[in-house]
């Protein structure tokens, strides 16, 4: 049976998952929005595992679109999973790169064995990517992955009970509920 996608209106760095998805930059070392709140209250567990992979596999820095796991520290959750969202651009066509952030994490999470994953709306923050379209990229992201067959992602739909958009404002909130709703 495929996993429940949820809407939730409140704050990630609250949220009890098994996972929780951090918008984070390349460098892995913090910064402001979600990623400053997650280390906020994470504590510097979270940085230590950043610092690590940052002097192991990603010496140059995570690449936009990827995902890696730390520890939650603190927060109420197995796994943090960083992933880096692509900065928008009004010429340039980044939607893969968005979708790679949800199919990357959630490929992640399943390796991890997590059963729910919440996701912050990724890339609409600092970097800029109008809510609508990056609600659309999101949904339709998580829904190709956990549609995919045993081939592909499909690891993903067996493991999975729940994956969560936990949107900080009623604005994000609309987005997502229509995307949701649009999409079928
Ligand atoms: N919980 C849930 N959502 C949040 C929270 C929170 N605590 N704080 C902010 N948000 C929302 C924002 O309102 C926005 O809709 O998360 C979305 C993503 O915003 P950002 O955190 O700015 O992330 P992003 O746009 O992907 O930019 C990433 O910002 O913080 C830096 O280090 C980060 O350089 C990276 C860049």
């Amino acid at each position: 049976m495929s996993a429940r996608i949820t809407l939730v209106r409140g704050d990630i760095t609250r949220q009890r998952a098994d996972a929780l998805v951090n918008a984070a930059n390349s460098s892995l070392l913090g910064g402001g929005g979600v990623d400053g709140a997650i280390h906020r209250r994470g504590g510097p567990d979270i940085l230590a595992d950043c610092r690590r992979l940052r002097a192991s596999h990603y010496g140059k820095g995570l690449p936009t679109g990827q995902a890696v796991a730390t520890t939650a520290g603190r927060l109420d959750a197995h796994h943090v999973i960083h992933t880096v969202g692509p900065v928008w651009s009004p010429t340039e066509d980044r939607s893969d790169l968005l979708a790679s952030c949800y199919r990357e994490s959630l490929r992640v999470a399943a390796g991890l064995g997590a059963r729910t994953v919440a996701f912050p709306a990724i890339s609409t923050g600092v970097y800029r990517w109008p809510l609508d379209d990056a609600a659309r990229i999101a949904v339709d992201a998580v829904r190709g992955a956990l549609a995919a067959g045993p081939e592909g992602a499909g690891a993903v739909a067996r493991d999975l009970d729940e994956v969560r958009f936990v949107l900080f404002d009623e604005v994000a909130y609309r987005a997502f509920d229509e995307a949701l709703a649009a999409r079928g």
